[in-house]
C-alpha cells in the first residue's frame, strides 16, 4: 500500500478537506474562558481518537505480518487442480500473519504459547488462507470445546489474571491434550523468533485433481532459517526487557534485506486408505508419523515486503479456513469443520461487513464478483450493475464445478466422538514424542510442566494432571511426580 503523497503533505485540512488554522488552542469564550462547541476541529479529533481501536482477535491478538511469494518446485497436478499449484516455477504472492494465542494486542512475543502460522495466497481462481500453528497438533479434537479451552487460556471472571488451576483443570480433563501440551512445554514451545520455527496446516485438508480424484493432504513449512528456542528464563527476561521482540525480529530481518523462507511440503495419503489407517488421519491431536506419509516438499516460501501501515494491513487482516479455492478443500476434521464457520464470523464483528474489500484482504490476482452490495463503508464498486443473479443483463454467472470432491458418509445424526482406529489412544504419540527426546530435552520438559503444575491449588487437579503424562509413559510421570513434589513440598 503506498501512501499517496497528496494525503500526507500540504496544508492540515479537518475530515471535510477543510484547511485548519490553528491545531495548537482549542477556541475558548474569550481569554481563559470554557471551550466553544463551534470549534469542529477540537470535537472531530476527540471523537476520532475515540474510535481508533476495533476490537482485538478474540484468540491470535497479538501478531506481526509480512508480504512475499510462493514458488512451485514440484509437480503435484496428479493431486490437485489449484491453479497457482500448476505449474513448476509458478509464483503466488502470499501475506503471512504470526502470532500468539493466548495474549492480549499489546502482549509480550516471547512466551510459551503456540504461534499462529496463517498465510493468504492471492491465486488467480482467489484467496486460499490457510489458517495454521507452529504445532502440527492442537490440544482439542472437538470445535464445541474451543469456547471453553480458551477461557482456561485467558483471564479469570475474578481474579482477573490467568490461572493455573483453570489451565490444568481443563486439561487434565481433556486428555487428548497430552501430546500438545508435551510438545509446547518441550524446547519448541518458546520460539527465539517468527523466522525459526516451522508453520503447518496442523489440519487434514482435502486435494482433488482434475479428473476430481481425491486424496488428504498434510502441510508442512520447514523454517530455512533453522530452529531456534528460547529457554524459559531467556523467555522470561526478554520478554520484559523487549516485548516486541519477535515482531521487531520480522520486520529488521526484511529492512536487512535477509527474506526469511520456509520449504513447502505435504504428506499425501489416498483416500482409500483413511478408513482403515491406524490413526484417525482427521484428529488434530496427532500426526501422520513421515514413516508412514513421507513429506513430499512443493514449494519454498519467501518473506520479502513489511506492510507499510500495521493497523490497516495487519490489524484489519482476516484469515478464514473457509477460503479455498477449486482444488483444495475441507476434511471432516470437527475442529476445521467448525472453525469453517468461527473465522468469517469473527471478521463480520471484529473489521466489519466489507472486511473482504480492504487492500490486504481482497483478491490480487483476480476480482471478487458477488451481488453481495452496501453495508458499513460499501464503497460502490459495483456503480448500478445488476445485484442478483441470474440476469440477463451479461452478469457474473456460476461454474457448475465444485471445489472439492464429494466426501461419503453414513450413519445416523447425533453427538458422535471421533472414530477410534487400531492405534488411537489419547497417549500413544505423546509417549512417542516424549522418548524420542534427548536427556537434557526430558530434563527441561520437566523442569518446565512441574514449574506450572506445582502452582495448582488443588491436589485432585495436580493428581489428574499427572496421571495423564503417566499414561503416555511411565518414566515421563515418575519424574513429574517428583519434580512437582519437590516444588510443592
Ligand atoms: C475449533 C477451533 C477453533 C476456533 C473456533 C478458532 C477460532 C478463531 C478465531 C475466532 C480467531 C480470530 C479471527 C479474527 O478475529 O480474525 C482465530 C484466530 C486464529 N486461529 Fe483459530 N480457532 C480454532 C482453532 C485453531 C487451530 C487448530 C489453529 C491452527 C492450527 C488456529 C489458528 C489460528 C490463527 C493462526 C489465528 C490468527 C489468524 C490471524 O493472524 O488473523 N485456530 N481463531
Amino acid at each position: 500500500m503506498v501512501q499517496e503523497a497528496h494525503v500526507t503533505q500540504g496544508p492540515l485540512t479537518t475530515e471535510a478537506g477543510t484547511p485548519v488554522a490553528d491545531n495548537q488552542n482549542s477556541e475558548a469564550a474569550g481569554i481563559g474562558g470554557p471551550v466553544l462547541v463551534q470549534d469542529q476541529l477540537l470535537l472531530e479529533k476527540l471523537a476520532h481518537f475515540n474510535r481508533e481501536r476495533i476490537p482485538e482477535r478474540v484468540v491470535h491478538a497479538r501478531g506481526a505480518g509480512a508480504y512475499g511469494t510462493f514458488t512451485v518446485t514440484a509437480d503435484v497436478t496428479p493431486y490437485t487442480r489449484a491453479a497457482f499449484l500448476s505449474g513448476i516455477g509458478k509464483q503466488t504472492e502470499v501475506f503471512l500473519r504470526f502470532s500468539t494465542v493466548a495474549g492480549n494486542l499489546g502482549a509480550a512475543d516471547a512466551v510459551r504459547d503456540p504461534r499462529g502460522f496463517a498465510l493468504k495466497f492471492y491465486t488467480e481462481e482467489g484467496n486460499y488462507d490457510l489458517v495454521g500453528n507452529n504445532t502440527p497438533v492442537f490440544f482439542i479434537k472437538d470445535a464445541i470445546k474451543f469456547p471453553d479451552f480458551i477461557h482456561t487460556q485467558k483471564r479469570d471472571p475474578y481474579t482477573g489474571s490467568t490461572e493455573a488451576d483453570n489451565v490444568w483443570d481443563f486439561w487434565s480433563l481433556s486428555p487428548e491434550s497430552t501430546h500438545q501440551v508435551t510438545w509446547l512445554f518441550g524446547d519448541r514451545g518458546i520460539p527465539a523468533s517468527y523466522r525459526h520455527m516451522d508453520g503447518f496446516g496442523s489440519h487434514t485438508f482435502q486435494w482433488s485433481n482434475a479428473a476430481g480424484e481425491a486424496f488428504w493432504v498434510k502441510y508442512h513449512f520447514k523454517t530455512d532459517q533453522g530452529i531456534k528456542n528460547l529457554t524459559a528464563e531467556a523467555a522470561a527476561r526478554l520478554a520484559g526487557e523487549d516485548p516486541d521482540s519477535h515482531q521487531r525480529d520480522l520486520r529488521q530481518a526484511i529492512e536487512r534485506g535477509e527474506y526469511p523462507t520456509w520449504t513447502v511440503g505435504v504428506q499425501i495419503m489416498p483416500v482409500a486408505e483413511a478408513a482403515t489407517y491406524r490413526f484417525n488421519p482427521f484428529d488434530l491431536t496427532k500426526v501422520w508419523p513421515h514413516a508412514d506419509y513421507p513429506v513430499v516438499e512443493i514449494g519454498k516460501l519467501e518473506l520479502n515486503r513489511n506492510p507499510e501501515n500495521v493497523f490497516a494491513e495487519v490489524e484489519q487482516s482476516i484469515f478464514s479456513p473457509a477460503h479455498f479455492v477449486p482444488g483444495i478443500g475441507p476434511s471432516p476434521d470437527k475442529m476445521l469443520q467448525g472453525r469453517l464457520f468461527a473465522y468469517g464470523d469473527a471478521h463480520r464483528y471484529r473489521v466489519g461487513i466489507n472486511a473482504d474489500h480492504l487492500p490486504v484482504n481482497r483478491p490480487h490476482a483476480t476480482v471478487a464478483r458477488t451481488n453481495s452490495r452496501d453495508g458499513y463503508l460499501y464503497d460502490g464498486r459495483h456503480g448500478g450493475a445488476k445485484n442478483y443473479e441470474p440476469n440477463s443483463f451479461g452478469g457474473p454467472f456460476q461454474t457448475d464445478r465444485p471445489l472439492w470432491s464429494a466426501t461419503a458418509v453414513s450413519g445416523a445424526t447425533g453427538g458422535h466422538p471421533a472414530p477410534v482406529h487400531a492405534e488411537d489412544d489419547d497417549f500413544v504419540q505423546a509417549g512417542n514424542l516424549y522418548r524420542l527426546m534427548s536427556e537434557d530435552e526430558k530434563e527441561r520438559l520437566i523442569a518446565n510442566l512441574a514449574g506450572f503444575i506445582s502452582k495448582v491449588s488443588r491436589d485432585d487437579i495436580v493428581e489428574r494432571a499427572i496421571d495423564n503424562f503417566r499414561r503416555a509413559d511411565g518414566d515421563y510421570g515418575k519424574r513429574l511426580e517428583v519434580a512437582v513434589q519437590a516444588l510443592r513440598g
